[in-house]
């Protein structure tokens, strides 16, 4: 990590008022995303690295991350990857609730807040919450806090000691797309050096993950030339009322994020799942007037999902698949329609995996003749 003061994000990365051809921001913003990720990638994970790790995340005992919405789940995936993967516990509360609910107040915890826009009164509140009950305590319990933004010069970034910078250039459309998938190349950047600072990891797995990262801008470019594949289910599904979006393990979080983008944009009532506890009860909301969504990659979870979606499939729902290509012809064959992604090592696929739910929730929204980039009631930043 970078304990010098945060850069402020190249100036012109992107020339954020030029729609460069595209029809919407929002479409715009999703196909930068190979360029976003390189950038980001540049910044966290240069060639030659000193890794050393910065006294904030030594001797930690926990994490806790604070986030509101689409910046909830990239905590999600952060706790997954912190978690799995470091093996430190990790717990995260929406913004919105802490003061309500507050954290246990743990001895040694990184405290994460993460938010795009930086300005997010639910986050920025619970944060200053942590920092203020903190700062009467002993030495062990004072604050650690952490920044995970776009915005260097924000609100955020004056309230905690270190920012990290997401780097995904200037977003007008509401709904995050690009901004989120930094923020998770931001957080696994965290994941790698909290396992340095415990030797969690082997040197040679982490080798494996730069590896499979510096390969990201081309598997997204992949992912992004599904596009018409996708305009073609959008066209499907635009007269539905209902959608559901299953995932397991670390995908679970971006079948929240697929519903929630599917809800923002295109008004469609979509709940994300994951995908065994969507048999205890909600698989009860299934018909053939339900299309149903699954994030199915090749992975540990893959039998369990293939058993979870032959229940699916008997209730006529239609069914599409976020696939990996090395996926068995008998999954695929599951599917009405199947997104076949490039695989990648499987912590990883949550930056591939969403992106086909961005599409599609674009598609949809733009075929329902709705404003994709000023949805209806919500705005970029909820700053009261
Ligand atoms: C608003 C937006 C959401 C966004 C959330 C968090 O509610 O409508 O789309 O995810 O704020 O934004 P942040 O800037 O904190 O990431």
């Amino acid at each position: 990590m970078n304990s010098n003061p945060p850069q402020a994000d190249p100036a012109n990365q992107f020339a954020p008022d030029d729609l460069y051809g595209f029809p919407h921001y929002m479409l715009k913003e999703i196909h930068e995303q190979p360029q976003a990720v390189q950038t980001c990638l540049a910044r966290y994970f240069p060639k030659s690295s000193a890794a050393v790790t910065p006294p904030i995340l030594t001797n930690l005992n926990e994490v806790h991350i604070l986030a509101c919405g689409t910046s909830y789940h990239a905590g999600l995936i952060a706790q997954y990857w912190i978690e799995q993967l470091v093996g430190l516990p990790v717990r995260i509360r929406s913004g919105s609730e802490f003061q309500a609910a507050p954290l246990p107040m743990t001895a040694n915890t990184l405290t994460v807040g993460i938010t795009q826009s930086g300005e997010t009164a639910d986050t920025l509140n619970a944060i200053a919450l942590d920092k203020q009950r903190r700062l009467a305590q002993a030495a062990a319990f004072q604050p650690r806090l952490l920044g995970i933004t776009n915005q260097s010069a924000s609100s955020l970034s004056k309230l905690v000691d270190s920012t990290l910078p997401t780097l995904a250039g200037a977003e007008i459309g509401v709904a995050a797309t690009k901004t989120f998938v930094n923020q998770l190349i931001v957080c696994f950047y965290l994941t790698l050096e909290l396992a340095l600072g415990c030797q969690a990891i082997l040197p040679e797995k982490i080798q494996a993950y730069w590896t499979e990262l510096s390969r990201l801008p081309a598997k997204i470019r992949a992912v992004l030339a599904l596009e018409t594949q996708i305009k073609n289910i959008a066209q499907e599904l635009v007269n539905q009322q209902h959608c559901i979006v299953l995932g397991r393990g670390v995908n679970r979080a971006i079948a929240l994020e697929g519903a929630l983008k599917l809800k923002e944009t295109t008004y469609l009532h979509a709940e994300g799942y994951s995908a065994g506890e969507f048999m205890h009860g909600p698989i009860a909301l299934l018909d053939a007037h339900v299309p149903v969504i699954a994030i199915a990659p090749t992975d540990s979870t893959h039998t369990a999902m293939v058993a979870n979606l032959r229940q699916v499939k008997s209730h006529d729902s239609p069914m599409i698949g976020i696939l990996t290509d090395d996926a068995p012809p008998e999954t695929a064959a599951l599917f009405d329609h199947a997104l076949m992604l490039p695989a990648i090592a499987h912590p990883l696929f949550p930056i591939l995996s969403v992106i086909p739910l961005q599409l599609l929730a674009y598609h949809i929204a733009v075929q329902r003749g709705l404003n994709v980039d000023k949805p209806r009631n919500i705005t970029k930043t909820l700053s009261e």
